[in-house]
């Protein structure tokens, strides 16, 4: 099922400290925090009873410029597939129905909700996830300014905000406020950390245009 966040935005059918999180929007790797636990049980139960290798599925996903083979079952999400099969645990388990933005990745640039995403269907398109906006060491224009403006308070939404900003400014580089709004209508809050959120939005479209 496909849902369309305008503008330019295709969803559907797609204790932690700050400086934990912090290590997380930088590094773009794992962090194992309260808030993971959420939901991760769902997202990991579907590999709980792994069928025969014979019954599974060969596919090959493009994500963050690298190719992967590999053999998955036709029910896994590309969520469960990014975390637990890949170890791309930037991409965060949430609601796992398509509410609340938190597995947010862009797949040929759109902004999609992995978890409503499976993984045979994600072939063929160009996956990006939080840790393929890393510049080698260095944070990506949006995760910067996700820092800048102090974008987040328990940071569990993060990914997916700096996914869908980041999606936001692909098809709209100088966006309006509105456009802003919208383009991260998609992602939830539950900190009610919006007003920074939009800010860093804006910052971080200055930043890509290099100023
Ligand atoms: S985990 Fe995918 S939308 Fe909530
Ligand atoms: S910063 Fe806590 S959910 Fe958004």
């Amino acid at each position: 099922m496909t849902q369309k966040h305008e503008p330019g935005e295709c969803r559907c059918s797609r204790g932690l400290t700050r400086r934990g999180f912090l290590s997380t929007v930088g590094a773009g790797v794992a962090v194992a925090s309260a808030a993971g636990k959420l939901a991760a049980q769902p997202a990991a139960s579907q590999g709980a009873d792994v069928l025969p290798s014979a019954e599974m599925t060969p596919i090959t996903l493009n994500i963050n410029g690298r190719t992967h083979r590999l053999l998955v079952e036709p029910r896994w999400s590309l969520l469960f597939v990014l975390r637990e099969r890949l170890g791309l645990t930037g991409t965060k388990v949430g609601c796992e129905r398509g509410e609340c933005g938190a597995c947010t990745v862009l797949m040929d640039d759109l902004p999609r909700y992995a978890c409503m995403t499976l993984a045979v269907e994600a072939q063929g398109s160009e996956i990006t996830t939080l840790e393929g906006l890393m510049r080698g060491e260095e944070l990506g224009g949006v995760q910067q300014a996700f820092v800048e403006e102090d974008a987040f308070q328990c940071g569990y939404c993060t990914p997916g905000q700096i996914m869908a900003v980041e999606g936001l400014l692909r098809a709209h580089p100088e966006p309006s406020q509105e456009e802003i709004q919208m383009g991260l209508s998609g992602n939830l809050c539950r900190c009610g950390a919006y007003v920074h959120i939009f800010k860093a939005a804006g910052r971080a479209a200055q930043l890509k245009r290099g100023q």
